[in-house]
C-alpha cells in the first residue's frame, strides 16, 4: 500500500462519486471512505483537516491519512494523501492521531494498527513530520511507544489515537486504553517528541468510558479542563463521546472530575477531536448513521462518511456552548408568522430568534421524508425522523430554556444548535429526493437563512 498507488486510484476513479446524498457544506472524502478527523491544525495559513480515510473504496478499510485544507473552514481544497500503511509498524492501518507545529515543522503522533497472521492485534503509537504539510517522513525509530509502557492489565490491542499537547514548556499526549477490559485515559509525557514516558492514568472507573475509550482530547476551557472522549459501549449500548470538566493537578499528575455530559446528544457523532487557533477552541466531528454505518456504501455512491460543521466551543457562566465556527454566503432574514411554509435551499444554516416553546414545532420536508422538531416539555426538543427507510426519534435535551435554534442543514445532514447552542444533537439522513421546506407552527419569529449554494 503506497501513497503513489492510492493516488492513482483516486484519479481513475473520482468520477465514479455519486452527488444523490453528497454534502455541500460538510467534508466529505473525494472517493471512498472517511472516519475520525486527525492532525486538527493551522499552519502555514491554512487550517488542516487530515482523516482516516480508505481511499479504494466506501467501506471501512486499511487506513491512510487522507488530507484537506481550507482559508475559512467551508471551502475545502483536497490535497494528495498524506500517510499510507507503509511500514512494518502501521501496515494494518495509520489509525487516527493528532498534530502540533514545533520549531516550524508540523509533527504527527499517531497509531499503527497491526493485525498479524494469527489475528493478533498490535497498537502503537508513531511519529512523522512534515515541513510543507503534504509530504511526511515517518521517524526511522517508530514507534516510540508501545506495549511495553502500558500501564498493568492494559490491552496492546486497544492503545491508540494519541492527542498530543503542550504544558509549562513540555509535551503531553492523552492516550486511550482499554486496561482489565475497560476504558482508561493515560497520560504520556515527553521534552523532545520522540521520548515518552508514561506518566499516569486520567480517567477511570467511569462507566461513561465504556469496554474501550476512543479518541480522548485534552484542552482548557473557561478556566476548567476538559477530557473529551468517545467510548466503544458493551452489549449494543450506543457509542457515545462525553466531556468531562474538572482540574488537572499537574503536580499528582491527575484529573479531578467535576461534572460530566454528552458532547452532542446525536447517536450519529463521533470522534471529534479539537484545536486551537486565535483563541477559539473549534471542535470537528466525525458524522455517520450509527445504526446504517454501510449505506452509502451499498446502495453504489462510492463515498461514505462526513465530517460535523466545525464548531466553536465557549463556556458561558459555566455552562458550554457550541456555535458554528462558518457563516453563509447570503444572509437573509425574515419574519415568520404564526405558521409558515417556506421554501429553503439544500444547504442553509437557518436560525431562529427565540427557540420553540412547548408545543411548537418545526418539520423540515422532502418529498420523501420529513426530519420534525417538536419542544415537547419545557426541556425535551424530540427530533424525529420519518421516511421509508426508518422511523426515529430522539430526545435533546434543553434544561436551559429557549435561547436561539440553529440548524445546520445539508443534503443528509442536520446538526441542531438549541438554547442559545448549549444543547447540540446531530443527525444523518438518507431522503432520496433533497429537503426543500421549512414549515414552522410556533409564535411569530425570525428567521435568518444563510445559503451555501452561491
Ligand atoms: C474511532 C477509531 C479510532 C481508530 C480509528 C480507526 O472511530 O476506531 O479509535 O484510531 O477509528 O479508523
Amino acid at each position: 500500500m503506497t501513497i503513489q498507488a492510492a493516488e492513482k486510484f483516486a484519479k481513475e476513479n473520482t468520477a465514479q462519486v455519486a452527488a444523490q446524498y453528497r454534502p455541500k457544506i460538510h467534508f466529505a472524502a473525494p472517493y471512498g471512505w472517511l472516519n475520525d478527523p486527525n492532525g486538527l491544525i493551522y499552519y502555514q495559513g491554512y487550517y488542516h483537516l487530515y482523516y482516516q480515510h480508505n481511499p479504494y473504496g466506501a467501506n471501512w478499510d486499511t487506513m491512510h491519512w487522507g488530507h484537506g485544507r481550507s482559508k475559512d473552514l467551508v471551502h475545502w481544497e483536497d490535497l494528495p494523501i498524506a500517510m499510507a500503511p507503509d511500514e512494518e509498524y502501521d501496515r494494518s492501518g495509520v489509525f487516527s492521531g493528532s498534530a502540533i507545529v514545533h520549531d516550524n515543522r508540523l509533527y504527527v503522533m499517531y497509531t499503527g494498527h497491526v493485525v498479524a497472521e494469527d489475528g493478533t492485534v498490535t497498537e502503537t503509537q508513531n511519529i512523522a513530520w512534515s515541513d510543507d504539510s503534504i509530504h511526511f517522513t515517518k521517524y526511522e525509530k517508530n514507534p516510540v511507544l508501545a506495549a511495553a509502557q502500558l500501564p498493568a492489565g492494559g490491552d496492546p490491542a486497544d492503545f491508540r489515537d494519541p492527542k498530543v499537547f503542550t504544558h509549562a514548556g513540555r509535551f503531553y499526549a492523552v492516550i486511550a486504553a482499554a486496561v482489565d477490559g475497560a476504558g482508561q485515559i493515560l497520560l504520556y509525557e515527553s521534552e523532545d517528541l520522540l521520548h515518552w514516558q508514561y506518566t499516569s492514568s486520567l480517567l477511570a472507573n467511569l462507566p461513561e468510558l465504556g469496554r474501550m475509550t476512543e479518541c480522548p482530547d485534552f484542552f482548557t476551557i473557561g478556566g476548567q479542563d476538559a477530557l473529551v472522549f468517545s467510548a466503544i459501549m458493551p452489549n449494543e449500548e450506543p457509542h457515545l463521546v462525553q466531556i468531562a470538566l474538572g482540574k488537572l493537578d499537574w503536580a499528582t499528575k491527575t484529573f479531578q472530575m467535576d461534572s460530566l455530559q454528552p458532547l452532542d446528544q446525536g447517536l450519529d457523532f463521533y470522534a471529534p477531536q479539537s484545536f486551537e487557533h486565535n483563541g477559539r477552541r473549534i471542535v470537528i466531528p466525525w458524522l455517520r448513521h450509527a445504526e446504517m454505518v454501510n449505506y452509502l456504501a451499498d446502495h453504489d455512491q462510492n463515498w461514505n462518511g462526513q465530517m460535523g460543521i466545525p464548531r466553536i466551543l465557549t463556556m458561558v457562566d459555566g455552562q458550554l456552548r457550541q456555535t458554528p465556527a462558518v457563516t453563509g454566503a447570503a444572509l437573509q432574514t425574515v419574519t415568520l408568522a404564526e405558521t409558515a411554509t417556506r421554501s429553503i435551499p439544500v444547504a442553509s444554516i437557518l436560525t431562529l430568534k427565540k427557540g420553540l416553546a412547548v408545543g411548537q414545532s418545526i418539520d423540515l420536508e422532502s418529498p420523501d421524508g420529513v426530519v420534525k422538531l417538536r419542544q415537547t416539555t419545557a426541556d425535551t426538543l424530540e427530533l424525529q425522523v420519518h421516511c421509508d427507510l426508518e422511523q426515529r426519534q430522539l430526545p435533546i435535551k434543553t434544561p436551559t430554556g429557549q435561547g436561539a435554534l440553529t440548524l445546520v442543514l445539508d443534503r443528509s445532514a442536520l446538526e441542531v444548535f438549541a438554547s442559545d447552542g448549549a444543547a447540540v444533537a446531530s443527525l444523518v439522513f438518507f431522503f432520496p429526493s433533497a429537503i426543500d421546506t421549512l414549515k414552522y407552527a410556533g409564535e411569530a419569529n425570525q428567521l435568518t437563512v444563510q445559503s451555501f449554494e452561491a
